[in-house]
């Protein structure tokens, strides 16, 4: 075992001096905006939290971790950590690059060295074990390009943060930290979810055994769907201040991008951990997981996470605590490990599904038994039940297959139950919002891109969005569903082509035909241009078989079984 902390940091920040100059210099260089992950990344390199790393993969380093977690000088590292670009934008080898976040922040200076090809199933396949785009990684490979960029970094600044500051330690700060509270030894408990009394109860014991404990949960990107970081550390912060033990415990942020790659994660969460000052991490089951892939298989086994801490802990100098599952026993009011439980007695849990769906979807306060008071109070003012939260409703389907139509119904309709709409509909938005854009792949792409985003914030406020546009491509769907961070119902209106073509509302149906006929193709889509049907679908109907109130009927028996429409007399619940 390594000492507590010991190794040396990274640090890739530059002097005052030079970061001016390489400010002067930037407004000359290409720039790359770096997508959230980047940012995340950047910052763990440049203070040290990815240590021995220096920079972003390079080729001979890259192919080494995807086949063998290793660098290619024999350390140890589990995932890849790489700059996508695209080489067509400007980006090449002998060139600097400026690495700027989404704000124009200039955050660094790549000398660019090399520029590689990755095969991104390869990539996929042996290092999160799928190539299912269930899994988020998987997904996210598929949205970059697939040339990574490397050479020499220099940090200019860190990312900006104005959130809880007094929480976002560096690797040295926080090992210095640490030193100073005297502990002989410190277990980290990872986590990117909000604590409740099983992990509290845990975590306690872990401190009991190894001396001082680290709540360090991360602040980067978490699973799709997960808590909110602010709301989450008002939480961790209510829990902390009181009821553990004075001095028994610290807390800090990690600005970290969560890969959920099992076993692979959890190594890089012992390295992370070594670096900020650790010699322990707690590991329980299923430690970073994705839930199910699309056959309904757990993408890893619950106790790949342990046994990988099992095998290459002593070489990142890092002990593991095993976690057990703590669960309750009413009966004598307290917690136990699920491995020490008698024989017979009562036991209570929730799942994470449950906590959602049983109580913060429908706006009650979780009970006392599972969550401190303070927390779940955090947590039931930050979750509006359904009824209230924001949503959109996008309308998929071929010109003239009753998306506008059924849409302004359920307008009217929806008001009935007190939820009132804006309507986006696709010709309309066409005239302002898109006015210019055309048909083409790239068009259509921006055109539904821009739909998405302005439906996405109004929902992450409250509001409720319908959109009506053809939306020919699934990706363009599925990005506007994440906009509106999974408050989103699809309403694939299947309507066949020939009764489409049939009803030929604007005559676009017959001009396309004569155009193609005439052999310069007009590429309207169904005619000579692609429709990905939905897969995803929440709702599917047919507008050539079902009548505009029965379309409107089904769409509400989705919105109250999903609980975003309450059924009439429940003005709440
Ligand atoms: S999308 O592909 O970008 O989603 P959008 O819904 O905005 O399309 O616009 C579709 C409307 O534009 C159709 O209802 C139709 O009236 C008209 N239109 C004009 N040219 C085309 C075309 N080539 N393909 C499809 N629709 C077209």
């Amino acid at each position: 075992m390594n000492t507590p902390y010991g190794g040396k940091l990274v640090d890739l920040i530059v002097s005052p001096e030079r970061a001016a100059e390489m400010k002067a210099a930037a407004k000359d260089l290409v720039s790359l905006t770096l997508d959230e992950r980047g940012v995340c990344d950047l910052e763990l390199l440049s203070v040290g939290g990815y240590s021995p790393l220096k920079g972003f993969l390079g080729r001979a380093d890259y192919k080494r971790v995807v086949h063998e977690q290793r660098l290619a000088d024999g350390t140890l590292w589990p995932l890849p950590v790489v700059l996508p670009v695209s080489p067509n934008e400007g980006v090449s080898e002998g060139k600097p690059l400026a690495l700027r976040d989404v704000y124009g922040n200039l955050l660094a200076v790549l000398h660019v060295e090399e520029i590689y090809r990755v095969d991104k199933q390869a990539e996929a396949l042996h290092v999160y074990g799928t190539i299912d785009e269930r899994h988020p990684s998987v997904a996210y490979l598929s949205r970059i390009s697939d040339h990574y960029a490397a050479g020499r970094l220099e940090v200019v600044r860190t990312p900006p943060h104005y959130d809880f500051v007094d929480l976002r330690q560096t690797p040295s700060e926080l090992r210095a930290y640490l030193d100073s509270l005297g502990w002989s030894r410190v277990v980290a408990f990872h986590t990117d979810a909000p604590l409740h009394r099983p992990q509290e109860e845990a975590t306690k014991r872990a401190a009991q055994q190894i001396g001082g404990l680290l709540i360090h949960p991360v602040v980067g990107v978490t699973r799709p769907g997960d808590v909110d970081h602010y709301t989450r550390i008002r939480c961790y912060r209510a829990l902390v201040d009181d009821y553990y033990e004075p001095g028994s415990v610290a807390l800090s942020l990690l600005p970290f991008a969560t890969r959920m790659a099992g076993p692979r994660e959890a190594v890089l969460h012992a390295i992370i951990r070594r670096n900020y000052g650790c010699t322990d991490l707690m590991v329980g089951l299923d430690h970073v997981g994705h839930g199910l892939d699309s056959a309904g298989k757990p993408f890893y086994e619950p106790d790949s996470a342990q046994q990988a801490l099992a095998t290459f802990g002593e070489e990142i100098g890092m002990g593991m605590v095993v976690t057990s599952p703590m669960v309750y026993l009413p009966d004598v009011d307290r917690y136990e490990s699920v491995d020490d439980v008698p024989q017979g007695a009562k036991t209570a849990v929730l799942s994470s599904d449950q906590i959602r769906e049983e109580y913060l979807a429908r706006g009650h306060q979780l009970p006392g038994w599972f969550s401190r008071p303070a927390v779940a109070e955090i947590l039931q003012e930050t979750h509006p039940p359904r009824f209230r939260q924001g949503l959109t409703i996008w309308f998929t389907g071929l010109s003239g297959s009753g998306k506008s139509t059924v849409a302004q119904a359920l307008v009217e309709r929806l008001a009935e139950y007190g939820r009132n709409c804006s309507f986006l509909d696709g010709d309309e938005i066409r005239t302002h919002l898109s006015k210019g854009l055309g048909f083409s792949k790239q068009d259509r792409d921006i055109n539904i891109r821009r739909v998405g985003y302005v439906a996405g914030l109004v929902a992450q406020h409250g509001g409720t969005t319908l959109c009506s546009v053809i939306s020919p491509y699934k990706a363009g769907r599925d990005e506007a569903r994440r906009a509106s961070k999974g408050n989103f119902i699809e309403v694939y209106c299947s309507t066949s082509l020939e009764v489409c073509e049939q009803r030929d509302v604007k005559g676009l149906y017959a001009k396309a035909r004569a155009a193609v006929a005439a052999g310069s193709p007009l590429g309207f889509t169904g005619i000579d241009d692609s429709y990905e049907a939905p897969d995803n679908a929440e709702v599917v109907l047919d507008t050539g078989k079902q009548g505009v109130s029965e379309c409107v009927e089904a769409i509400v028996q989705k919105l109250l079984g999903l609980g975003y429409i309450l059924p009439h007399g429940h003005a709440s619940l």
